[in-house]
């Protein structure tokens, strides 16, 4: 049987770096330019670890509150609270981050070869469906299948299993792309087949389980279909 092939969203085909480069290079702010990185690397690791928090701690919220606070907690490190509009802008540019420049190819590729693509993402629905409008990705789609509903976030198993529901399909039958390693095990741990898209050149999680195939970019998929 053919394939579905399941894409995390967040850093796998929207680059989440993307919302602060932008912000940096259209501002003249020096102080800005010398830190985005930092700040944006510190926004994402808050964003996932609040996830992760709220999750074992059986607290339901929502990913859009998350990377809110996470963005409250990088700005208050970098003493950024207080600058004008900073917050606003980024979260805005946030809604419609960029895609990987690989990504759009790889999608025209994958679904003229008959593939179901979807995306499985902890993002809220507005967020995925403002993100894929901006991007132009909806035509490639098959389903947009967020956490939201449930309130708490991947890696717990009942977010991968909303992939079975809606497809009414088996975890075998099911390629999970993700470039978060913990999210490829995670995948792994549900029973899907698990490409780890290691666009930092990471070392691997050293967990039980492991992803099935290893690759640097979205063109890995092309590779292992
Ligand atoms: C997502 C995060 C994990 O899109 O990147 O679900």
């Amino acid at each position: 049987m053919t394939k579905i092939i399941v894409f995390d969203a967040y850093g796998t085909l929207f680059d989440v770096n993307a919302a602060a480069r932008i912000y940096a290079n259209s501002n003249d702010d020096e102080n800005f330019l010398g830190i985005w990185e930092k700040l944006s690397s510190l926004w994402r690791e808050k964003q996932i670890s609040y996830t992760w928090y709220y999750t074992s701690m059986g607290h339901k919220t929502n990913f859009w509150k998350v990377t809110e606070n996470a963005l409250d907690y990088a700005l208050d490190y970098y003493q950024l609270s207080n600058s004008p509009n900073l917050r606003d802008n980024l979260l805005s540019l946030y809604k419609e981050l960029n895609l990987f420049p690989e990504v759009l190819e790889v999608l025209k590729k994958l679904k003229m070869q008959g593939f179901p693509l979807a995306i499985l993402s902890n993002g809220t629905t507005d967020m995925l469906n403002s993100a894929v409008q901006k991007a132009n990705i909806s035509e490639y789609l098959t389903a947009i299948i967020s956490a939201e509903d449930l309130g708490f976030f991947k890696p717990h198993n009942q977010i991968y299993s909303k992939v079975l529901q809606h497809f009414s399909c088996k975890p075998t039958e099911v390629i999970f792309v993700s470039s978060n390693g913990w999210d490829a095990v995670g995948g792994s741990a549900f029973g899907f087949h698990s490409l780890w898209v290691n666009r930092n050149s990471l070392p691997e999680e050293q967990m039980f389980w492991s992803p099935t195939w290893r690759g640097t970019d979205l063109n890995s998929v092309l590779e292992v279909v």
